[in-house]
């Protein structure tokens, strides 16, 4: 099955990333942020506010992230001190003497929208640069505080980080330990397009490992451009509970992708803590080592295959991709290719 995207941009637009976790930067902090192969300066002035602007100083190319934001909040670029707003705008040349006729409001460095909401943010990478969002970034939908994060590196793009985490056959092999391993069985599952994507719907999860949360189901989303929503909702002593994971697979480059993975819960389940500081970094580290395997086949550029149910949501995740760059290109409506309907595999 041939897996390619309409355009030759290896990455979809119109879309929010998630590059990094709230609590990572700090009132007068930017850094840069490698985002879509962009270098992106992501900072939060002294008031609080993030921003994120391209980080090449449009004088002579300086990243401006290694600079400084100033008491006024504008951020002044290392080489010849240009400074510039959140907006983007110059509002200072130093260099400039009186009697000079150069207006610095005329120089603009391209910005990002930016949200900050359930302790992350998100950077919206507009098709046009500088463009306003056309949708808002996902939310958790939960009131809880984040007790859990997770971050890795994978060195793929995001394509085989995302089908890593979304295929379903995997798990016999990738995730072999003897405390998750159960005999492989044949597995049915049903799936319903969501608007960027689709879910497996609410089911009860078959891994014993669960029962620790009484009883509980769980539900899997996926939407563009990488978006896992993992919902496990139950009741255990008579109190309802929901525990929210999210995972995001954030592409830097084209052979750079950061899985990011948080957990939301409420502060009486602190006792599953435990258990994820002792098999959640394994987990995503399990999927991490098998696409670096993975690359030692890749780099020889071999065709591919994506068979049957198991493989099914690698195909959706390819045609909704496909529909996305069309749509965007375009500029026409997106819709979602993704029929409901149900696997069934053994894993
Ligand atoms: S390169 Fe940034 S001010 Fe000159
Ligand atoms: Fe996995």
């Amino acid at each position: 099955m041939a897996a390619e995207t309409a355009t030759s941009d290896p990455f979809l637009r119109d879309l929010w990333y998630m590059p990094a976790l709230a609590s990572s930067l700090k009132r007068g902090d930017m850094r840069r942020e490698m985002l879509l192969g962009e270098p992106v300066l992501l900072g939060r002035n002294h008031a609080g506010e993030i921003f994120a602007l391209r980080d090449i100083c449009p004088h002579r190319g300086v990243p401006l992230s290694a600079g400084r934001i100033k008491p006024d909040d504008s951020v002044e670029c290392p080489y010849h001190g240009w400074r510039f707003g959140k907006d983007g705008v110059c509002n200072a040349i130093p260099s400039l003497v009186p009697g000079q006729d150069f207006d610095p409001h005329k120089v603009k460095v391209r910005t990002y929208a930016v949200r900050e909401q359930d302790g992350l943010i998100w950077v919206y990478m507009a098709a046009t640069p500088g463009a306003a969002p056309k949708s808002e970034p996902p939310r958790a939908g939960v009131s809880h505080k984040m007790r859990w994060t997770e971050i890795q590196n994978f060195r793929c793009g995001i394509d085989h980080a995302a089908i890593g985490l979304m295929d379903p056959a995997h798990g016999p092999y990738v995730h072999n330990h003897w405390w998750w391993k159960k005999t492989p069985r044949v597995k049915e599952k049903h799936y319903a397009p969501l608007p960027n994507g689709f879910v497996m719907t609410r089911h009860k999860p078959s891994k014993p490992v669960y029962a620790l949360l009484g009883d509980v189901q769980t539900e899997i989303t996926f939407e563009l451009p990488s978006t896992r929503f993992e919902i496990l909702s139950g009741t255990l002593m008579g109190m309802p509970f929901r525990v929210v994971g999210l995972t995001v697979c954030t592409p830097r480059d084209a052979d750079n992708t950061d899985v990011i993975q948080v957990f939301y819960w409420p502060g009486w389940l602190n006792f599953i803590y435990p258990f994820f500081w002792v098999l959640g970094r394994t987990f995503i580290g399990d999927d991490r080592k098998i696409v670096e395997l993975q690359r030692e086949g890749l780099k020889f550029n071999p065709n591919l295959m994506l068979i049957q149910d198991s493989d099914q949501p690698a195909i959706w995740y390819h045609r909704v991709k496909k529909a996305w760059a069309e749509s965007v290109e375009n500029g026409t409506a997106f819709v979602n290719p993704v029929q409901e309907r149900t696997l069934r595999w053994r894993s």
